[in-house]
């Protein structure tokens, strides 16, 4: 099995890129890890990245001004050196033009903490709780240019408790973010997801691990 090189670009403290570290650890995982990119010198992530052993560089936003261009270039040359396959965003607080987004068709991915279409941007968990909704939970789509939509892989859902606070709902969800990130980064590597429109069929139909996406309780 040839496993795809997966580079993970971060802005922060990685939890997600390390989630996905831990799972492609397994023998049988489709994907490795090879490279994890901050656009923040001292992102938390980078020292998580090293320790286990992955390759890190920081292209700073700040270093070139306002040329996004110049600094999405910059990136992408990174991601060119390391022979790079797919792109795992995780915590990634940088918009990409269409010219990024559009080097990347259908093997770029993020992650958000809300079920998309719902609660786009950011405060998702605060905006949720606004809302009054009974469920919330997370979501991983392939990036198109439009922020926080394209083609959905994968969603997990939890509960919104009476007495949750931002905090609390967020941990909820991050832990749900933690398994469905690297559920959705294998069904990718693999080869099993088509997109048709804005749908993702996923080979091999309903996903079992779906089934484990419902918070033990105490979360
Ligand atoms: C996560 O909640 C993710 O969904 C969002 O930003 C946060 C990043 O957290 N896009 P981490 O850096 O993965 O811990």
């Amino acid at each position: 099995m040839s496993r795809k090189r997966v580079a993970c670009l971060i802005s922060g403290r990685g939890s997600n890129m390390a989630a996905l570290i831990e799972a492609a650890k397994a023998p049988d995982y489709p994907a490795e890890i090879v490279l994890v990119v901050s656009n923040v010198a001292g992102a938390g992530g980078l020292a998580t990245a090293s320790a286990a052993g992955i390759a890190t560089a920081t292209v700073d936003h700040k270093s070139f001004g306002k040329d996004r261009a110049a600094f999405e270039r910059a990136l992408q040359d990174t991601l060119a050196q390391h022979r790079i396959d797919l792109v795992c965003l995780a915590g990634f607080m940088r918009l990409l033009t269409p010219w990024f987004v559009g080097q990347w068709p259908h093997l770029m991915l993020n992650i958000h903490p809300a079920l998309l279409p719902s609660f786009k941007g950011l405060d998702t968990h605060a905006r949720a709780l606004e809302a009054g909704v009974k469920v919330h939970g997370a979501t991983v789509h392939f990036v198109v240019p439009e922020m926080d939509s394209g083609p959905v892989i994968a969603q997990g859902a939890v509960p919104v408790k009476d007495d949750d606070t931002e905090t609390s709902l967020a941990a909820r969800v991050l832990a749900v973010e933690h398994r469905i990130y690297p559920l959705a980064l294998r069904l990718v590597a693999a080869g099993r997801v088509t997109v048709a429109g804005n749908r993702c069929r996923i080979d091999g139909g309903i996903v079992p691990e779906t089934e484990l996406l419902v918070p033990s309780e105490g979360t």
